[in-house]
């Protein structure tokens, strides 16, 4: 049984990162007029109440989503990013915070298409409502790695699978591996982002992780990572990274622009990192 909820971390740095790395690949695929397919393979809830107890138990969203909209954004993806998040609050509070599942669904046009996955009953409930009725998306209580592979190639072939697991089963990170390799293979067109944390006691996994995917020499291989604080001993979580295969063309310099900024907003310890694992960008 999944006991890991995203509502206690929505809108945390590891959110923004994430976040506004998926709406800049959403950006190229929709610079072009073909249609796209999304698949979102760990959806979670889709929408969250920052004023709710799981919220506010730690409040990480002041860390995060706060300063970002409390700046006067340079960056276009930025603003982007920040007008998204405030198109889901009804006034200028900061009340709710949309989860990636609704990003999406705010960039789709009319024949794009989005499956999303999800296996918590509760988050399901949720990701329903906040969801609604939308011709455009088809929603899966299936198991992510199974469902992602039966998925591929999907119609429309080009298109982005975001996938992020909660990593609460050790297990996550050997299935993340092999789906991510076999799920290349079927889907060579699809652009494939990977969310990963960089945990004091774990760094080891996600370094395994990483290691095993660059070994696999899948093409335009980026790493961005967003880290708030130096490495410590004691367990939490003090950045997290992205792997995107199949990048787009020049990719990761359109994000070294986003970083630097978002890196100056949150301040402190926080520093930014991009580097090509495979291929040239
Ligand atoms: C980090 S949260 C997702 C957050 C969401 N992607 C966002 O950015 O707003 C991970 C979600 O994956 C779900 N999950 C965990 N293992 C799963 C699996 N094997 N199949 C489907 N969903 C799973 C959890 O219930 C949780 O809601």
């Amino acid at each position: 049984m999944l006991s890991y909820r995203h509502g206690f971390h929505a809108g945390n740095h590891a959110d923004v990162l994430k976040h506004l790395v998926l709406l800049g690949l959403l950006d190229k695929l929709r610079s072009k007029e073909k249609p796209f397919t999304c698949i979102d393979s760990h959806a979670g809830a889709g929408r969250y109440d920052l004023f709710n107890a799981q919220a506010q138990t730690n409040r990480e969203h002041e860390s995060g989503i706060v300063p970002l909209c409390n700046a006067r954004l340079v960056d276009p993806l930025l603003q982007h990013y920040v007008e998204r998040v405030r198109a889901c609050n009804a006034d200028t509070r900061l009340r709710f915070y949309p989860g990636s599942p609704r990003l999406i669904q705010g960039e789709l046009r009319e024949h794009d298409r989005l499956h999303v996955l999800e296996l918590h009953p509760a988050e399901q409930i949720s990701l329903q409502e906040a969801l609604g009725q939308d011709r455009r998306i088809s929603l899966h209580l299936r198991d992510a790695f199974e469902g992602l592979l039966a998925l591929t190639p999907p119609e429309p072939r080009r298109g982005l699978a975001l996938i992020d697991p909660s990593y609460e089963d050790k297990k996550d990170y050997q299935r993340v591996q092999t789906t991510l390799v076999k799920l290349q293979r079927r889907w060579p067109v699809g652009i494939l982002a990977l969310w990963y944390p960089l945990l004091a006691r774990q760094r080891d996994h996600s370094h395994w992780l990483c290691a095993a995917l660059a070994r696999e020499n899948l093409p335009d291989m980026l790493q961005l990572e967003l880290c708030v604080a130096p490495q410590g001993e004691e367990f939490g979580m003090h950045g997290s990274g992205m792997l995107v295969v199949s990048a787009p063309w020049q990719f990761g310099e359109r994000m070294q622009s986003s970083l630097a900024e978002l890196v100056t907003i949150l301040g402190g310890a926080a520093t930014c990192r991009i580097q090509q694992l495979s291929g040239a960008d």
